[in-house]
């Protein structure tokens, strides 16, 4: 197949990007979009130009490191899959992509299509450790924890930190991230030991980092890859409303 692709350049966060038309021809419709990159790119150093900078890793939508948006959606026009899982069967031959990078003032362009996804770092560092000790298997296996629970854990913690969810909110909202990965922790009984002062401190960060507020339009839940719920902000808000409720006896 043959495309026409329009990538948004950018040399680095000082200097102001733009979108550039590239033509990619002869593509297999077997090929994945990242491996389609690629070869844009050996073409790119063959005629001695700068190849388009863009992250990846497993590409195996384990690791949560590819991040673009395809034609305006985060991790392109398929539901509940990163862009690594993307192939070019999903477009049409001689169709126009366009392609750019996530869209945030907490995410700062590095490159052409990276960005600094390390405010979510700190969050998670915020976050800090889980003390309790949970021993071998056997001794893991005998601290008993409702079915529901378990489930549910288990689903927040599939969140791969990837950023669809603050790229597709209109004010770049963190809330999706950080109520997984508060709730993965809170749902069970080793977690709820530091539980009041993780959500205060994540929630902190996160404030500082610059992300905005949840204003309920569930952008980020339709375009989560991994298809976080929407209940796990609601869960946050429990959380954090709780700590502060029991803040005055703990120092945070
Ligand atoms: S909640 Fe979903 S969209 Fe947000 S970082 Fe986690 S996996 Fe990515
Ligand atoms: S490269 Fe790892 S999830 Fe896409």
């Amino acid at each position: 197949m043959d495309l026409t692709l329009k990538i948004w350049r950018q040399k680095d966060s000082r200097s102001k990007g733009s979108f550039k038309t590239y033509k990619a021809n002869g593509i297999s419709v077997d090929a994945s979009f990242l491996e389609m990159l690629d070869i844009l790119n050996e073409e790119l150093v063959h005629k001695g130009e700068m190849p388009v900078n863009f992250d990846s890793d497993c590409r195996e939508g384990i690791c949560g490191a590819c991040s673009l948006y395809i034609n305006g959606r985060p991790h392109g026009p398929d539901t509940a899959i990163t862009i690594c899982q993307v192939h070019m069967r999903n477009f049409k031959d001689g169709s126009t992509i366009v392609i750019e990078p996530w869209r945030s003032k907490a995410f700062p362009v590095i490159s052409d299509l990276m960005v600094d996804r390390s405010a979510f770092d700190r969050v998670i560092q915020a976050g800090g450790y889980v003390s309790v000790s949970t021993g071998g298997i056997p001794d893991a296996n005998a601290i008993l924890i409702r079915k529901e629970n378990a489930d549910e854990a288990m689903d927040a913690a599939s969140c791969i930190g990837c950023g669809a969810c603050v790229a597709s909110c209109k004010n770049a909202s963190a809330m999706l991230f950080v109520s997984a990965k508060v709730s993965q922790l809170a749902l069970l009984p080793q977690g709820r030991v530091e539980a009041k002062r993780r959500v205060q401190k994540m929630v902190k960060q996160m404030d500082n980092d610059g992300f905005g507020n949840c204003t309920n339009t569930g952008a980020c839940e339709a375009e989560c890859p991994k298809e976080i719920k929407l209940t796990n902000i609601a869960r946050l808000n429990r959380e954090f409303i709780g700590a502060k409720l029991g803040a005055q006896k703990m120092k945070i």
